[in-house]
C-alpha cells in the first residue's frame, strides 16, 4: 500500500491545513513529491538546507561513520573524533573567548543549555529576552519566546523574565545585576526577519558587561553563512558570552551546540557533576554530517555567496515591490530576507499561489504579514530568476 494513502490520524497534527506535500526526493534547491511534481525551496525548509537538501557530500559523510559506529555513550563521556573535530573547526570559526562547545539535538536544547549554565555559572535567577523573539518550543525556551500568544497555553512557564523591546536602546538600563542572561537573535526571524540598528547589539553588549549578566546570542537561525557572513555577530563585531546553533550546522541532521567562553562552560562539570547531560546531543552522525557541510560551506565560500546572491535576491523583490502595492517592505541580510505584506491574508494568498505555480514561500511564526525569503545558499542565478517569476506570477493574479 502506498504509505501517503495511509491513515494519517496517527501522526500528531501541528497545525489544522498541513502542506501536505508527499516528498519522495529532495535535491539541490527543489523537492520533489509523488505526483512528479519539482518544488522550489525558498526556505530552506526552514533555514536548514543552506547547501541545499541531501549534498552528497554529507550522504557520503553520513554512510561512512554509520558504518563505523553510531550512538556508544550519553555526550560527554567516550572521546569520538567526530565530536572532537566538529568542535574544534567551529570555535576556529568563531570569535576567540567563544572556545567551548555543548553539542546538542535541537536549537531549543541549545538555548535550555545556555540559559542553565548561565544560572549556574552567575548564581542569579533572572532572565531577560526581547519581543519578537523565538528560542524554541521546550519549557525554558518557550518562556523566553517574546509573544504571549505562544507562552499563554502553557503557564505557567519560568518566573522572573522580562521581555524588552527588540531594538529599543533606552529600554537596555532595565536590565540589573538580578540579571543571569539577557538572550536575543541578532536578527529576528520569526519576528518578521527584524534586523537591529547599529546601535542596539554595541549597547546590549556594554549593558550586559556593566552588570555582570551574560548575553545570549541565539544564531539558530542566523549561523551557518544564512546572512552572508558565518554568524551574523561578525556584522556587528559584538561577541557575546554564548553563542547557540543549529538549523543549518547538521548539513540536514538533527544537531544543536550551545558555545561558550571556557570559564563559564566549565561549571556544567562540577557541583554536581553531570547536573547537564543529553543522550544523544553530539550524535557521531550528525558530527561527521556538520563536518562534511562546513567544508562545502568553506570550499564553496557561501557566507560571500550569500551576500552577494541575497543583494540580488533583495534587489529583485524591491522591483517587486515598486510594482505591486500589496508588499510594503523588502528586508533582511544576505539570504535572510524578508517581504512584508499590507495584510495576512494577502501575506497567505501568495504562499498558497505561489505553491501551486512550484514555490515554497511561508510566513514567520510571530509575523503573519512577512513572507520569509531563505532559499539555499547555493542557490543559482536561474533558480533565483525561476523564483522571482513565480513571486511575479502569483502577485499578478490580484
Ligand atoms: C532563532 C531560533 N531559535 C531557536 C529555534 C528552535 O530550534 P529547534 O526547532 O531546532 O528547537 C528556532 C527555530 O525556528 C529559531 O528560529
Amino acid at each position: 500500500m502506498n504509505p501517503f494513502d495511509a491513515d494519517l490520524k496517527h501522526l500528531c497534527p501541528t497545525s489544522r491545513h498541513p502542506i501536505g506535500l508527499r516528498i519522495i526526493r529532495a535535491e539541490g534547491s527543489y523537492l520533489y513529491t509523488e505526483d512528479g511534481c519539482a518544488y522550489l525551496d525558498f526556505i530552506s525548509g526552514i533555514g536548514v538546507a543552506n547547501i541545499g537538501h541531501t549534498h552528497p557530500a554529507v550522504v557520503a559523510a553520513i554512510r561512512a561513520q554509520a558504518a563505523a559506529y553510531l550512538h556508544v555513550m550519553v555526550y560527554g563521556e567516550y572521546l569520538q573524533a567526530p565530536q572532537i573535530r566538529l568542535a574544534a573547526r567551529l570555535t576556529a570559526l568563531l570569535p576567540r573567548p567563544l572556545s567551548v562547545v555543548y553539542f546538542t539535538n535541537s536549537g531549543a536544547e541549545a538555548n535550555e543549555g545556555a540559559l542553565k549554565v548561565a544560572k549556574k555559572f552567575t548564581g542569579r535567577s533572572r532572565l531577560v529576552g526581547f519581543h519578537g523573539g523565538f528560542h524554541g518550543d521546550t519549557h525554558g525556551a518557550c518562556s523566553v519566546t517574546g509573544r504571549d500568544l505562544y507562552r499563554k497555553p502553557f503557564a505557567p512557564l519560568l518566573p522572573q523574565v522580562t521581555f524588552l523591546p527588540f531594538d529599543d536602546v533606552t529600554q537596555l538600563r532595565r536590565i540589573d545585576d538580578r540579571v543571569a542572561a539577557v538572550i536575543v537573535e541578532p536578527i529576528q526571524g520569526e519576528g518578521g526577519i527584524r534586523v537591529p540598528s547599529d546601535r542596539f547589539l554595541p549597547a546590549l553588549r556594554a549593558r550586559c558587561s556593566e552588570v555582570g549578566a551574560l548575553l545570549i546570542f541565539d544564531e539558530v537561525q542566523t549561523g551557518i553563512g544564512r546572512t552572508g557572513k558565518y554568524f551574523a555577530m561578525e556584522h556587528s563585531r559584538v561577541v557575546p558570552d554564548i553563542v547557540t546553533l543549529a538549523k543549518a550546522l547538521g548539513g540536514g541532521m538533527p544537531l544543536g551546540a550551545f558555545v561558550g567562553r571556557r570559564n563559564i562552560m566549565k561549571t556544567l562539570s562540577r557541583d554536581p557533576p553531570l547536573s547537564h547531560v543529553t543522550t544523544f546531543g553530539g550524535h557521531p552522525v550528525c558530527c561527521a554530517a556538520a563536518l562534511a557541510g562546513l567544508d562545502v560551506l568553506e570550499k564553496e565560500d557561501l557566507p560571500a555567496r550569500a551576500a552577494k546572491m541575497g543583494a540580488q535576491l533583495a534587489s529583485d523583490l524591491r522591483a517587486l515591490a515598486a510594482k505591486f502595492r500589496s508588499i510594503v517592505d523588502v528586508r533582511g541580510m544576505g539570504m535572510m530576507l524578508g517581504l512584508e505584506m499590507s495584510s495576512a491574508a494577502k501575506t497567505a494568498r501568495l504562499v498558497r499561489r505561489a505553491r501551486a505555480l512550484g514555490l515554497i514561500l511561508g510566513w514567520t511564526l510571530h509575523s503573519d504579514r512577512t513572507i520569509r525569503i531563505s532559499p539555499p545558499l547555493t542557490l543559482s542565478d536561474a533558480e533565483r530568476a525561476q523564483g522571482i517569476s513565480i513571486i511575479r506570477a502569483a502577485l499578478d493574479e490580484g
